[in-house]
């Protein structure tokens, strides 16, 4: 029996975008929208634009299209901006970053040329390969974090918005170690007065967010909302949230093979991943302490989906090696090797092979729009903190204090499919189906 469903705000108005860096990954998905929504190419990759969603029975022949089931902000509808240290428009910054082509560029230019950055919070302490111009000087981190909020209500005020997203597309920060400043809201706001080292630049940005009522999600594997001061701002002010670390490229492929093998109980000795990367995310993970940020994040995918401790005798002693080579000929066109050690019937050894040659904004692009969307829905459904239901995006699941996270891609997709039926009332899939054989 179909349940009641949850009410939900109809998304009217424009909805802002705001993204914190407008690098690779924002420049190539503010273009790719404007080029989609001016009928230049199709939104590839994209659930929220492309996927369909089966409702009720098999036999029922109901599968809309997700964006038409759910009350989805509409394309023609999102007005983006951002913030970055370089302070080049939209357009310039898409053209170094050299993902999209110039002649698809130039189909957009008027667009891409109006979207100039707003002046960055940004401390060279925690990106340590970057600087730039374009930066916001304050008093304190406080004082900071209250011109970004100041830089989002004119934002909104300016382009006539109904409501704002944030999607974290900046650099990698370095990894930092807990600090008791990040224990409560009280501690952490006395820390940003006192400019206190723990509390970086992403953290910032999500503080002001997070005070403005604005949902953010986490693009990058760096340590910013899920912490415990601000997962409790977040509830305090009812704000939806969700990260870490966009899934695209090898740890994609990850969480689809290692699924498959465990579902054979075929065993693993080995894992090893390299990478090679040329863009300026891959200059700013040479750097050994945002390498570690995301060295954490790409490590997790195996250990939870193997579950070595339950399954000793086909995981207990997996060797898992990821690397990441900054190697620029290549720019963003990146080159991903996996060479995974397998063992079958009676334990004979057995090798797989991968070699993905991936783009990493052409990933990335639309994950960071299906986020700003379903981001965008669930704020509008009522539904705050942690959003685990897209977990489908990230390498890294944020998830409730006590839960381990969830990195098979085939569980996250249906916990997203089946969290959109809950919120109409639709029946959710098991597929259990006996009742086709009664
Ligand atoms: N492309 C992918 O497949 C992928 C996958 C997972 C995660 N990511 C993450 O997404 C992020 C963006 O990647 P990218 O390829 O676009 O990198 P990029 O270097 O091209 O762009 C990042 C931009 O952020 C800006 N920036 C850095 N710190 C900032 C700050 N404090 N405020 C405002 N702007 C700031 C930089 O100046 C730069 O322009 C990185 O953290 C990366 O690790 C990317």
């Amino acid at each position: 029996m179909a349940e009641k469903g949850i009410p939900i705000k109809e998304p009217k108005g424009k909805l802002g975008v705001l993204l914190p860096g407008l690098g690779a990954v924002g420049s190539t998905v503010i273009a790719g929208v404007e080029m989609v929504r001016n009928g230049y190419a199709k939104p590839i990759g994209s659930l929220t634009q492309m996927a369909t969603i089966r409702l009720g029975k098999r036999t029922e022949d109901r599968t809309p299209m997700i964006k038409d089931f759910v009350p989805l902000a509409d394309l023609d509808d999102i007005v983006f901006g951002g913030w970055d240290i370089f302070p080049v428009n939209v357009y310039e910054s898409a053209l170094n970053a050299n993902v999209l082509t110039k002649e698809d560029l130039n189909k957009v230019k008027p667009q891409l040329d109006a979207i100039k950055p707003m002046k960055a919070v940004f401390d060279k302490k925690y990106v340590k390969r970057l600087d730039g111009p374009n930066k916001k000087v304050g008093k304190n981190k406080m004082d900071l974090a209250e011109q970004l909020m100041d830089d989002m209500a004119n934002f909104k005020k300016e382009n006539n918005l109904d409501r704002i997203v944030i999607v974290w597309s900046g650099s990698t920060e370095t990894y930092i170690e807990y600090d008791p400043v990040w224990d409560t809201l009280e501690t952490f706001e006395k820390g940003m007065r006192e400019n206190h080292d723990a509390i970086s630049s992403s953290m910032i940005y999500a503080y002001a967010a997070l005070k403005s009522g604005i949902p953010y999600a986490n693009g990058a594997p760096h340590m910013t909302h899920d912490i415990p001061a601000l997962d409790e701002l977040a509830k305090k002010n009812n704000v939806a949230i969700a990260g870490k670390d966009f899934k695209t490229g090898q740890t994609f492929m990850k969480t689809l093979l290692a699924p498959g093998l465990k579902a054979r109980m075929l065993g693993v000795h080995g894992w090893f991943s390299t990478n090679i990367l040329g863009n300026r995310d891959g200059e700013v993970l040479d750097e050994p302490l945002s390498f570690k940020s995301k060295e954490v994040t790409k490590l997790s995918a195996l250990e939870y989906i193997f579950q070595p401790k339950k399954n000793p005798e086909l995981y207990g002693d997996l060797y898992h090696k990821v690397r990441i080579n900054y190697y620029p000929p290549i720019g963003d066109n990146k080159e991903a090797w996996d060479n995974i050690d397998i063992f079958g019937w009676l334990g004979y050894p057995m090798q797989i092979k991968v070699d993905f040659l991936a783009r990493d904004s052409i990933l990335a692009a639309p994950v960071a729009l299906d986020l700003a969307l379903f981001i965008d829905l669930a704020q509008r459904a009522g539904m705050s903190g942690i959003q685990e239901w897209l977990s489908f995006y990230f390498k890294s699941p944020i998830v409730a204090k006590g839960l381990y996270p969830e990195h098979d891609i085939f569980i996250q997709l249906m916990k997203l499919k089946n969290t959109l039926r809950h919120l109409k009332g639709e029946d959710l899939i098991t597929h259990l189906g006996l009742e086709y054989y009664d």
